[in-house]
């Protein structure tokens, strides 16, 4: 057997990779709490958790019902899945919120390949890791190299993506962390499917609002002249469709000056 090298494509922040955003502040290395040991022993001494009995909740397509007392062990069917029932813990998001001092959102970044996305999710997790917030990005390449692995770029796989990702995105939220997508999500009934999974006002949606002129200019992954020369099929933008968005709540405008996207105006 040979062992194949991968390469995974890292996304860099530096200032070269895109927007001319100014100088970026170094990231300081984060240190360890050490945790006491115990009189000579070699386990970390950790307080006793009372165990308690936490409420089961039962589901219906994803809706979640609070179920207590002699209801608490409602069996659901949801999707393909029969006889689930949700397990509910002390520790909620109010309390993960509390102990993070934020608030759990989605920041769903949206545009054509080569529009800046990532460029944009790294340029915001640094800005707000700077002011102590705790984010995680889920990148559209990233994903598929993991998670998504199995999906190709046919509708209905494009649709799973989202639909993957949205969940994953609502995880976060529920943990309080701040999750920001970048993905092409390329159809609004997607968008607003993951949009729908969260509370009013927790999910951002962000348009990066580039002519796919500039983004095939610009063509970091020299997918756009591969796509013309029609070894890609069914690229975005080119011989698949890109439906913006209508009411999104941040449109990102940017034009393109000497191989840089800059930024030319933000709508809220
Ligand atoms: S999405 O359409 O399903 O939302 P996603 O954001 O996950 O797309 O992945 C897009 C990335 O995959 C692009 O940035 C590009 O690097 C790569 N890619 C490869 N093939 C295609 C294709 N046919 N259309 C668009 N992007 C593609």
């Amino acid at each position: 057997m040979v062992p194949i090298n991968t390469v995974r494509p890292s996304i860099s922040c530096s200032s070269s990779s895109g927007f001319d955003t100014g100088p970026s502040a170094p990231v300081p290395k984060v240190g360890f709490v050490k945790l006491p040991r115990s009189n000579g022993g070699n386990h970390a001494r950790l307080s006793l958790v009372q165990a308690t009995e936490e409420s089961t909740v039962a589901t219906t397509n994803g809706r979640v019902a609070a179920v207590s007392g002699e209801n608490a062990h409602q069996m659901a069917t949801n999707g393909k899945a029969g006889n689930i029932v949700w397990h509910k813990s002390s520790v909620d998001k109010v309390h993960r919120q509390e102990l993070l001092q934020q608030k759990g959102c989605v920041i769903w970044i949206t545009g054509l390949s080569g529009s800046g996305k990532s460029t944009l999710a790294c340029a915001l997790c640094h800005a707000l890791y700077s002011k102590g917030k705790l984010t995680y990005i889920l990148d559209g390449d990233n994903v598929r190299h993991g998670l998504n692995r199995d999906l190709t770029f046919k509708a209905e796989d494009r649709a799973e993506n989202i639909r993957r990702i949205g969940e994953v995105a609502k995880l976060f939220v529920d943990a309080g962390v701040i999750c920001i997508v970048s993905v092409i999500s390329p159809y609004r009934r997607d968008r607003d499917a993951c949009r729908a999974l969260v509370l009013d006002g927790d999910f951002i949606e962000v348009f990066m609002d580039v002519p796919i002129e500039i983004c095939e200019a610009r063509d970091p992954k020299g997918l756009y002249k591969l796509a013309r020369a029609g070894k890609i099929k069914g690229f975005t933008g080119i011989d698949d469709p890109y439906e913006p968005p209508l009411n999104c709540e941040v449109c990102v405008l940017l034009e393109y000056h000497s191989y840089k996207l800059v930024l030319v105006q933000i709508c809220i």
